[in-house]
């Protein structure tokens, strides 16, 4: 099986890319499927235009997965743009691609709904996608509940391809997705994402943690009464970190009164230090050697292009493009 996902260097990485994300990514390498992940650098230029953000957020997140446990011995692990084929692989699903089917795309119509720039680029965005998936014969995409119907595209682009240029060029991928933690809320309740600024980080000191832990949006119920632990935000988050006996001796507490958010939000906050103590460790480590860190994504790039490359042999044959490269 291989496994294929990417991120965008977006913005900081929080603990809803953790669970809905990175989590699955390490526990399919660790299972020793062969996993190619890659950070979505021009994914990310479709959303903001800053050079300096854009570096630095890319060597963030190369940061942060081989801190979390990314083995680059084992994963191939890249930066999108360091296999151009992608774009080139990416127009060729374009002239398959139906408008209406891009119309239709949730994350485009959600970041016009918040009055984000529209450009083509955004527009297109689940067909570069695609191209991703299929370049490296994916099967299996794990990814939050936020992507699958960008996977649903790549699925049907794969469908449109094979039919019009012959029924094996490319391989249809899965999303996998993990219920439970399908869509992790933020400090407001919302989805947790980097653009509604409602984020708990990763990689940020036990003392900023336990500060983002305190603006957790709660109700107003007195310390003293009963409070539902099914509508609250902190619980939601509790979840996620505390092992089940404490879980339920936590739901206890709620249910009886006496207990305050405060003591919810300071508990959550204990468990996500103690959750990336080591992470945090191993990040600062690499942040003082980043050249270690572009040699292990120069070594991952260059893995990635040799299968790519090979690819889109297969696939210009394929469609008729017939290149005049040779030596
Ligand atoms: P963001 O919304 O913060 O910009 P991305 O879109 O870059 O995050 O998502 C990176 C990965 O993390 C994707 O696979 C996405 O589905 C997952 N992810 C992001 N936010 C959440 C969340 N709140 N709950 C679950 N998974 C998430
Ligand atoms: N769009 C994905 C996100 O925002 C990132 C991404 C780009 C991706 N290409 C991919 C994820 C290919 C899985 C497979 O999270």
């Amino acid at each position: 099986m291989r496994i294929l996902s990417g991120i965008q260097p977006s913005g900081r990485l929080h603990i809803g890319n953790y669970f809905g994300a990175i989590r699955q990514h390490i526990a399919f390498q660790e299972k020793g499927d062969q996993c190619f992940y890659f950070i979505a650098n021009y994914h990310a230029m479709t959303s903001r235009n800053d050079r300096a953000e854009l570096e630095a957020n890319t060597l963030h997140v190369a940061m942060a997965y081989l801190a979390l446990g990314l083995d680059p011995d084992r994963t191939v692990f890249f930066a999108q743009s360091d296999v151009p084929q992608v774009t080139e692989l990416c127009w060729m699903l374009n002239c398959v691609c139906p408008m209406s089917l891009m119309e239709k795309a949730h994350s485009y119509k959600d970041k016009l709904a918040k009055g984000l720039l529209a450009n083509v680029g955004l527009f297109d965005y689940p067909v570069l996608m695609a191209a991703d998936i299929v370049m490296y014969d994916s099967h299996i995409v794990p990814v939050g509940a936020d992507q699958k119907q960008h996977v649903e595209i790549a699925r049907d682009l794969v469908t449109k391809f094979n039919l019009a240029y012959g029924a094996e060029a490319l391989v249809s991928p899965e999303p996998h997705i993990v219920p439970e933690v399908a869509v992790v809320p933020g400090i407001d309740g919302q989805k947790m994402s980097k653009s509604y600024n409602n984020t708990i980080e990763m990689f940020v000191s036990a003392k900023e943690t336990q500060k983002r832990c305190g603006q957790i949006v709660t109700d107003s119920t007195p310390l003293e009464s009963p409070k539902n632990p099914d509508t609250c935000n902190v619980f939601a988050l509790l979840k996620l970190l505390a092992d089940p006996v404490e879980l339920a001796e936590i739901e206890g507490k709620y249910r009886a009164g006496g207990y305050g958010y405060g003591h919810a939000k300071k508990r959550l906050a204990e468990l996500i230090n103690d959750k990336f103590a080591a992470a945090r460790e191993t990040y600062a480590e690499l942040e003082k050697d980043p050249s270690r860190v572009r040699d292990v994504l120069r070594d991952g790039g260059r893995r990635a292009r040799d299968v790519a490359e090979a690819t889109m042999q297969r696939v210009r044959a394929a469609c008729g493009i017939v290149t005049h490269r040779g030596t």
